[in-house]
């Protein structure tokens, strides 16, 4: 794997963000906000197009963000498992993220994930829309707070309330649930084994409403 690069290869490049820029030409040229400074590259979306399902997550990771492919990382591991569990084909599914770039602080030698602010979720939006428009999936997961804000285009969210009910947006079915960082990571045993069995169920819904099932 290729080393992270310190300092970033675009961080003597202080050019402002540009987030009237309605359509960049493409994913390593957008300025909409600055947090392609600091990153590698852009990592957009990957599956198959058209799918019936598309998982969003939140942004790629420092794996990702080397690699320059989504969900390649100790997430995407867990989402892998999740994958096979749901009885679901990881190569059957689009795979993308809100936010495009990796948002990151370094803490020591490791470069330490940062959440995104909403203006860049919401400069990031154009991409999420260009490929769901191109993907045109029945069903999306998404994974945690950032892609269900992104998904519905809401400023707010409360996770937990709608966690795993499919909310009806723009003509395809949302299913809201965590994201695997929060499975890997959150302390007690048995509330992790719970967070991947929700995630599981999420993907075996997703893929159920994708062929036009009905709920029991
Ligand atoms: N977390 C995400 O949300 N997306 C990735 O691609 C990797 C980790």
């Amino acid at each position: 794997m290729p080393e992270p690069r310190h300092p970033p290869r675009h961080a003597i490049d202080k050019a402002p963000a540009t987030p009237d820029d309605e359509h960049p030409a493409t994913l390593d040229a957008c300025r909409r906000c600055t947090l392609w400074r600091n990153a590698t590259q852009g990592v957009p979306g990957s599956g198959p197009s058209p799918a019936p399902v598309m998982v969003v997550g939140e942004q790629p990771g420092n794996q990702e963000d080397l690699e320059g492919v989504a969900f390649v990382g100790p997430a995407g591991r867990l989402l892998d498992d999740a994958f096979e569990r749901a009885g679901l084909s990881r190569d059957s599914v689009f795979l993308t993220n809100a936010v495009k770039h990796f948002k990151w602080e370094l803490r020591g030698k490791r470069r330490l994930h940062k959440t995104p602010a909403q203006r860049e979720i919401e400069a990031c939006h154009y991409c999420l829309e260009d490929e769901l428009e191109r993907v045109a999936p029945r069903t999306v997961v998404a994974l945690g707070a950032t892609a269900l804000k992104s998904v519905l285009g809401a400023k707010a969210v409360s996770l937990r309330k709608v966690l795993g009910q499919p909310i009806e947006h723009e003509g395809r079915i949302v299913i809201p649930t965590w994201h695997p960082s929060y499975a890997l990571r959150v302390p007690d045993h048995a509330a992790r084994e719970a967070a991947f069995e929700d995630i599981v169920a999420a993907l075996k819904l997703a893929a159920e409403l994708s062929k036009g099932k009905k709920r029991r």
